[in-house]
């Protein structure tokens, strides 16, 4: 499957590894057939769509207000470039119950013209591989998008040398958000960067005045499972977090234990409203002054912005705990579906989220950075700039939890075993099932 160990490639084609050097050669070599069909489409123009239809439907879990306000920013950009198609916004509510939905609409062969997807694992296993998804190769030979994408992330989209999504902004995941005027208040000051017991240090002082330090929103249990893979980079470093996914550490190793340790200690320093609070709702009890703390990828900036929070004023931000230096990858892409009801609109969409103009319009409202590497920096505020700074220069990895490191199985055991470590605190069972959720889920082949 994906290959990751040549993630630091982020802005050419050194360092590739031998099974990215086979593809991009495959790339060159891809059956021209293929090709035709993507440049047909390219060409045809949008009134020859279905019935005659102008619509696009665009499938995403982007309801939040950050997301929402930035996927409008994205339809906006679409509907100057391509006036007079009707966009349908599908959107559901949490990434699993979307992905939920989304598979059921792809078995019954009800495609939306296009779906959000995350690369690696989760575009490659789950949508690729099943034969849902319309290869968009032809895309990147025009406009100088081969230039403009950095070859490790097109790596992460392209199978047998064909590339199947369009990214459009690269969240970072492990970043810790506080509430700086709540910290002030308690004599809590944050540095550059923070170790775990600087980290429990401030969590004990904010018990002590009362306040619940750690804000959590699980009803979607993936936000309790990026809390813990956080957690886990943070003891096992970049380098560990690649041996764990390639199969070289066990899941049982004395480190993973130690960061399901420190995991179950956070417990104590929950929001007890955690289970029924989404992960904006938590968010938003952190800008309320409700808790101190919020460990989610930078989404959250997405919130602080609709909010007209001010960076470094209001909240503020931290690499997680021990993760300083390495750069958790959640990056987004859209799909163009095989059998799309409106082709021509979908790969119009996918073209149009690609260009600079989107990519400049979309990220600074979403908290991610652009996947293009050639955008104008200035239009970005410090939090982007930190962001744009770590990519260039920190270690990157793959997220589990967002699908990029582990096939669906993996990440669903993992949900699952968060949600019983939670309530009993086992680690060996933890450790366990982790264990067996890497044999059976193929995730280390
Ligand atoms: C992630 C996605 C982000 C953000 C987040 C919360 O999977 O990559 O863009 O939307 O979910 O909904």
């Amino acid at each position: 499957m994906p290959s990751f160990s040549n993630l630091d490639d982020r802005r050419g084609c050194k360092n590739l590894t031998i099974r990215s050097v086979q593809s991009t050669q495959r790339m060159c070599a891809a059956p021209l057939m293929a090709l035709a069909a993507v440049f047909a489409l390219v060409q045809a123009p949008l009134s020859s769509q279905a019935a005659g239809e102008k619509k696009l439907e665009v499938f995403s879990w982007w309801t939040s207000g950050g997301e929402a306000t930035a996927l409008d920013a994205l339809f906006t950009v679409y509907n100057k470039q391509y006036p007079g198609v009707e966009i349908v916004n599908a959107t559901i509510a949490g990434g699993d119950a979307a992905q939920r939905a989304l598979h059921t609409r792809l078995a019954g062969g009800n495609p939306p013209d296009t779906w959000q997807s995350h690369p690696g694992w989760e575009l490659l296993g789950d949508y690729v591989e099943p034969g849902y998804c319309q290869p968009v190769t032809d895309l990147y030979k025009s406009d100088d998008w081969d230039k403009a994408f950095p070859k490790a992330l097109v790596n992460l989209i392209t199978k047998d040398g064909n590339t199947y999504a369009v990214l459009v902004g690269i969240h970072r995941g492990n970043v810790l958000w506080y509430n700086k005027k709540l910290l002030d208040k308690n004599g809590i000051k944050v540095g550059e960067k923070m170790t775990f017991d600087e980290f429990f240090a401030a969590c004990e002082k904010l018990k002590a005045a009362g306040i619940p330090a750690l804000g959590v929103g699980d009803s979607g249990i993936w936000a309790s499972a990026l809390l813990f893979e956080n957690t886990l980079l943070g003891i096992v470093g970049a380098e560990g977090w690649t041996d764990l996914f390639s199969g070289k550490m066990q899941w049982s190793d004395p480190k993973v234990k130690e960061a399901m340790k420190l995991f179950a200690k956070m417990q104590d320093y929950l929001n007890p409203d955690h289970s029924t609070l989404s992960w904006d709702q938590a968010v938003k009890a952190l800008m309320e002054g409700k808790v101190a703390f919020n460990s989610m990828g930078d989404w959250a900036d997405g919130e602080f912005l609709k909010a007209q929070m001010k960076e470094k004023e209001d909240f503020g931000w931290v690499s997680y705990p021990g993760t300083d230096g390495s750069f958790i990858i959640v990056a987004d892409g859209f799909t163009l579906a095989k059998g799309a009801p409106h082709p021509e609109a979908g790969l119009a969409w996918l073209k149009s989220i690609g260009s600079k103009e989107s990519q400049e319009a979309f990220n600074p409202l979403k908290g991610s950075i652009p996947a293009r590497i050639d955008v104008d920096r200035s239009k970005f505020d410090a939090y982007h700039q930190w962001s744009m700074d770590s990519f260039a220069n920190d270690k990157l990895v793959p997220g589990c939890v967002a699908g990029e490191a582990a096939p669906a199985a993996f990440r669903q055991a993992l949900n699952d075993a968060v949600t019983t470590f939670m309530l009993d605190k086992n680690v060996d069972n933890f450790a366990k099932a982790l264990v067996q959720a890497a044999k059976e889920s193929g995730a280390t082949k």
